[in-house]
């Protein structure tokens, strides 16, 4: 029995160190422009939605969804958010589908996690993905009415929805490199193509 317990453990031992080898030697693809791994679609994001179920505190939004909270929210998000996660006018962005694991583009699929969840990845943001923490760079309250915003996107009265057409139209996108998240994500197609492929 204790000869079995001994195979076994160095057995699980030998697995780990192969695998700590497969990692640290270089073998884990690092491009970002891969497509996404299946196995890491089914394992990874059920993970993320259950590590920011259990740990986002149970706290409720302290703004109402008036028309001022959900305005400033999407300027907000205009300036900050937009070029990774697209808006009411490019509703996909190409540099959204840069990073690994992609951006997801709220303008084609809102989205409906709780508000707190919403609050608590804005304010963390996600660890080995594009997605910046913004509580350093955010106050509490602009936050919040981003958060608002999320959760209304789909829905916003229509002076709201009017605005956020407009400043999507003619707004330059802050994140991105410049320019709108559409031309600037143009430009880095062009780039990539010109690119001898590895
Ligand atoms: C530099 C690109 C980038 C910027 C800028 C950015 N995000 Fe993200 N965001 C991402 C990526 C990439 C993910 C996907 C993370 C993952 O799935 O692991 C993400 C995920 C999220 C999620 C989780 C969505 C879900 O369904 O799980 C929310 C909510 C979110 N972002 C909100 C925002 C808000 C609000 C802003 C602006 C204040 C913002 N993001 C700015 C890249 C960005």
């Amino acid at each position: 029995m204790s000869r079995f317990l001994i195979g076994f453990a160095t057995g699980v031992v030998l697995v780990l160190l192969a695998l700590v080898c497969y990692v640290r030697f270089g073998f884990v693809d690092p491009r970002a422009d891969r497509p996404m791994g299946a196995l890491e679609m089914k394992i990874a994001m059920p993970a993320l939605d259950a590590a920011v179920d259990r740990r986002a505190p149970s706290v409720q939004n302290p703004l109402q969804a008036t028309d001022d909270n959900l305005t400033a929210g999407m300027k907000i998000y205009q300036s900050n958010c937009a070029g990774c996660h697209g808006d009411v006018v490019h509703t996909h962005t190409a540099f959204g589908d840069s990073f690994y694991p992609r951006a997801p583009q709220f303008a084609e699929d809102a989205p409906d996690m709780p508000e707190n969840q919403n609050f608590y990845i804005v304010a963390h943001g996600v660890r080995l993905s594009g997605m910046p923490g913004w509580k350093t760079s955010l106050k509490e309250q602009e936050m919040w009415q981003v958060t608002t915003f999320l959760s209304h996107m789909d829905k916003l009265p229509a002076p709201v929805q009017a605005a956020w057409k407009s400043a999507a139209g003619g707004v330059e996108s802050g994140v991105g490199g410049g320019g709108s998240a559409d031309s600037g994500a143009k430009d880095e197609k062009k780039d990539k193509m010109e690119m001898p492929a590895h």
